[in-house]
């Protein structure tokens, strides 16, 4: 890409801002027409939309806000309830530095989400991205976030050929050369529905596409080639054994993971390490002396850097015997309450409901 001459940006943005205006995504963090910026949600949204989909964030979202509707009403929460009100979103880290930055926010702003994005970048949990879109949908800043969907249109928008990852800091370029002075809130947020909805990475509908007559890509036939990519390497497979202790058939055992790392402090069901094979002699492992049976198939689970198989025994307790563990008995009706992530709910499903899993 060479330059981008003033009128033909001002031109590409203007007509990506009127596409949104008729056509953007009633999202529910997103105020209506009319309706003022509330940063603290801006915020809560983009934290939870880090390698989360649209769809599953939003019931989250509206829970968050009912129960913590401010800064500093999230910052005086407990943590636990926070991490179990977030578990089944994953990466829980994230909900670990939600709660970290709202704590700073409180201290040392008063509750009020500072407005520069170097600032918001220094805090928990806030990366270039979260921090560019915060500041450009939450307090209208020349900003300009990029995330894969925006790599995608600006990649086709540009015929940028450069291969993924190393096209990355000139497609930032490209995104600060476009972002507009005005409305850059809302250029940013129709750039991520453009790319959610219409330059989707397999089948894009570019007869829909406010930016067709402007897509170097599709000029040349390359909308589905573009981005080009470096070939992944594939993901590592580990693979561990998990024990499903239930209690008069009420109860499953619980125990806390290590507080840093993976997972760090959320509940599991007791398993051995992940590693490349799994465990010779399982039972050895097993939290209790009691009777085991292996669950025919195994549990998936797929983490940033590794995928996981399972093999799952199940052991059936009675009251005698129960007294003498050690750990925590979660209700199997009331799972909802623990901070289990998704994996250890996949264990459990599949230990009560072998075929569904
Ligand atoms: N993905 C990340 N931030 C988003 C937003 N504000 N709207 C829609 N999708 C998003």
């Amino acid at each position: 890409m060479k330059d981008l001459p003033p009128q033909k940006r001002k031109a590409l943005v203007q007509c990506l801002l009127v596409w949104y205006d008729k056509s953007r995504r009633r999202l529910p963090w997103r105020p209506l027409p009319g309706q003022s910026v509330d940063p603290y949600r801006v915020w809560l949204s983009e934290i939870m939309l880090q390698q989360t989909t649209v769809a599953a964030v939003g019931p989250y979202f509206q829970s968050f806000v009912k129960r913590w509707p401010t800064m500093n009403a999230l910052a005086a929460a407990p943590v636990d309830e926070i991490m179990s009100a977030w578990s089944g979103l994953g990466y829980y880290s994230r909900a670990r530095n939600l709660h970290a930055c709202a704590k700073r926010v409180a201290a040392e702003y008063g509750g009020s989400l500072p407005n520069d994005e170097a600032e918001l970048k220094s805090l928990p949990g806030i990366g270039s991205y979260t921090a560019a879109a915060i500041a450009a949908i939450a307090f209208g800043k020349q900003a300009a976030p990029v995330d894969g969907n925006i790599e995608r249109v600006l990649a086709r928008l540009f015929a940028v050929r450069e291969k993924l990852p190393a096209a990355k800091p000139l497609l930032k370029n490209l995104a600060e050369a476009l972002a507009p002075q005005a409305r850059s809130g809302d250029f940013a947020q129709a750039m991520m529905d453009l790319g959610a909805t219409i330059c989707t990475p397999k089948s894009p509908t570019c007869e829909s596409c406010p930016w067709i007559r402007s897509c170097a890509a599709r000029k040349s036939g390359l909308e589905r080639a573009l981005p080009a990519r470096s070939t992944k390497k594939k993901r590592p497979l580990r693979r561990g054994t998990a024990f499903v202790v239930i209690s008069g058939g009420s109860e499953i055992l619980l125990r806390r993971r290590p507080p840093k790392g993976l997972l760090g402090g959320m509940h599991e069901t007791p398993m051995s390490a992940w590693e490349a094979n799994f465990p010779s002699d399982p039972l050895c492992l097993a939290p209790t002396k009691s009777k085991y049976r292996m669950i025919e198939g195994l549990v998936h689970h797929t983490f940033t850097h590794f995928d996981l198989e399972l093999q799952v025994f199940v052991s059936n307790v009675n009251s005698r015997q129960r007294g003498s563990i050690e750990g925590e008995w979660a209700p199997i009706n009331d799972l909802a309450h623990f901070a289990l992530p998704s994996v250890m709910r996949k264990i459990i499903e599949h230990a009560l409901n072998p075929a569904k899993a």
